[in-house]
């Protein structure tokens, strides 16, 4: 049977900062750089999510991306989008936000949710140069 992974991107953007508050300021401070900054950054963030199946023999579709799209907004970009990750979005509670926490946060967010095939892979773009991707293990 084929396996066909099927990718939907989305972006968004929000605020956040790396702080351990079990750790001294200056350990803060030489570990996180500027993304320790007091008053918070932001990032235009690019989130792909794969899902993997076999193609429908009615739809020739492992999953209707327009359904996709409305799982990742509903789950995901609607609650972070403008967004202070440290402070607003409920399933970061507690969480460093750093990129690959909230990757793996994202995949909660989602699985049991896709109506289609598998839940994949989550990669989470954070700058040009800078990402992760979290398969779920
Ligand atoms: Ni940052």
């Amino acid at each position: 049977m084929a396996q066909v992974r099927v990718t939907r991107k989305e972006r968004f953007n929000a605020a956040h900062r790396l702080h351990n508050p079990d750790k001294s300021d200056a350990w803060n401070r030489e570990t996180f750089g500027k993304c320790n900054s007091a008053n918070f950054h932001g990032h235009n963030y690019t989130l792909e999510v794969t899902v993997v199946g076999e193609p429908s023999p009615d739809t020739g579709y492992v999953i209707d991306l327009a359904e996709l799209k409305s799982i990742m907004h509903e789950r995901v970009i609607d609650i972070v989008d403008h967004s202070n990750l440290n402070l607003d979005v409920p399933f970061l509670d507690g969480v460093m936000p750093s990129t690959e926490n909230f990757a793996v946060a994202i995949w909660q967010q989602l699985e049991g949710h896709i109506t289609g095939g598998r839940l994949a892979s989550v990669r989470l773009i954070e700058t040009d140069k800078n990402s992760v991707e979290y398969c779920g293990e």
